[in-house]
């Protein structure tokens, strides 16, 4: 009863420790335990290392037959995967030529979904939300950030924090809740008082009070907010205590400087930025958040992630699992499609979804493997850890534990 669980002997196991948060990494870098071990006790990791090493009378062991590699679960630090209905129609619009301004005219982007959203159940979305969890489980993702932002209201952001709170409850990976009240400006906003004033007055309030959420997102952008209309809404937050992120350079730069000004923990897409925001976030404590799903769900340019790297910036990179802009969902399969159009060395793609990623959501107790860690890990069936960014995505794990525990 209770004994200690030995897993392994991996192949190879990559603890993705004594690794720097920011700057390039070379291969030659990355720490390899071959056969290696992990002894895990109540959900937690009590030791990592050679399999032989940490076998006892006192352990029981899970035997890992064959050719494997284990790494730290993935954690996908930006999605939106809190949502009603779907957005194909956008994606054939834009496939066919059509303009941002023009499919917003036939009832497309962000406020479609809006409208979808409201429209469903606070069951109907948690549903959704753990399905879509459950399929990034599958694929090695344990941890999941996951944004409100198409409520746009006080009482519908609150309803999309509290099916994410609900979700969370249910789904077997954890979910990591953002208030991004401000995704954009709402279309029925028709009162005399300025929308994020309100967010600022009545909303952030009662996330505190119910312990919503510890993170505070916005859009800055043209289509969005401005830098000048965010930073009362962000200095609010800041004062109360939230951790700040940035949808930042999506289409035009602007948002990186907030980010910095802010102190934020992430500043997200920055597919716009140029040498002057590379620069800055490299010497920021801002972490650069990639988001290819979105490039390819667009067709837009990826985030100059070599670049930020060579700068020494800290790069995580993430999904943004949204119905809009990144409809895929598959955090691996893209962040090994950014490294061949970035020219990422494997251990910069697995560090930007495992550590660099955990760092983003200020979570230490996740993306490494290490005594003390939360025992999340994902095997894959093979004897060589290149073969998994190799076949983008395809390479399926043959288990993931959360939490000391095998999901299938
Ligand atoms: O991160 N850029 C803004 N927000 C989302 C898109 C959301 C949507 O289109 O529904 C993004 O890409
Ligand atoms: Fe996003």
């Amino acid at each position: 009863m209770n004994r200690p669980l030995l897993i392994g002997p991996f192949t190879q196991l990559l603890p993705m420790t004594g690794l720097p948060l920011k700057g390039a990494l070379k291969d030659e870098q990355l720490p390899i335990i071959q056969n290696g071990g992990i002894l895990i006790s109540k959900g937690k990791i009590l030791k990592v290392g050679v399999f032989d090493d940490l076998k006892s009378e006192d352990v029981d062991v899970h035997h890992i037959e064959g050719q494997h590699i284990c790494l730290p679960g993935f954690v996908d630090s930006h999605t939106h995967i809190c949502f009603g209905g779907t957005r194909a129609r956008d994606y054939a619009y834009r496939n066919a030529g059509k303009t941002y301004l023009e499919i917003a005219k036939a009832g497309g982007g962000i406020w479609d979904t809006v409208t979808q959203t409201r429209k469903a159940s606070q069951q109907e979305l948690v549903e959704g939300i753990v399905s879509r969890s459950q399929k990034h489980l599958k694929n090695g993702v344990t941890t999941i950030e996951v944004k409100s932002g198409y409520g746009l209201s006080v009482d519908e952001e609150l309803k999309m924090l509290r099916t994410i709170k609900q979700a969370n409850e249910t789904s077997k990976a954890s979910l990591i809740p953002t208030c991004l009240a401000a995704h954009m400006k709402p279309k029925d906003w028709y009162q005399d008082r300025n929308y994020l004033d309100v967010i600022i007055k009545e909303l952030f309030p009662i996330i505190k009070t119910e312990n919503l959420a510890h993170r505070v997102d916005a859009f800055v952008e043209e289509s969005a907010f401005s830098p000048e209309e965010i930073k009362p809404y962000f200095q609010k937050a800041k004062e109360m205590g939230f951790d700040i992120t940035v949808h930042a350079d999506q289409f035009t730069s602007g948002g990186s400087q907030i980010a910095v000004d802010f102190d934020a923990v992430s500043a997200d897409h920055l597919e716009a930025s140029t040498e002057k925001e590379i620069q800055l976030l490299a010497k920021s404590n801002t972490i650069a958040t990639a988001l290819p799903g979105a490039s390819i769900g667009l067709g837009c340019a990826y985030t100059p992630a070599r670049k930020i790297l060579d700068a020494g910036g800290a790069l995580s990179i993430a999904s943004d699992h949204n119905p809009g802009s990144a409809p895929m969902g598959d955090l691996l399969t893209q962040a090994s499609i950014l490294g061949t159009f970035e020219k990422l060395s494997n251990t910069e793609v697995l560090a930007g979804i495992t550590y660099r990623a955990a760092a983003a959501l200020r979570l230490k107790d996740r993306g490494k493997l290490e005594t003390g860690a939360q025992a999340d890990f994902v095997i894959f069936p093979t004897d060589n850890y290149q073969e998994i960014t190799y076949h983008q995505g395809q390479l399926k794990p043959s288990e993931v534990w959360k939490k000391g525990t095998p999901i299938h």
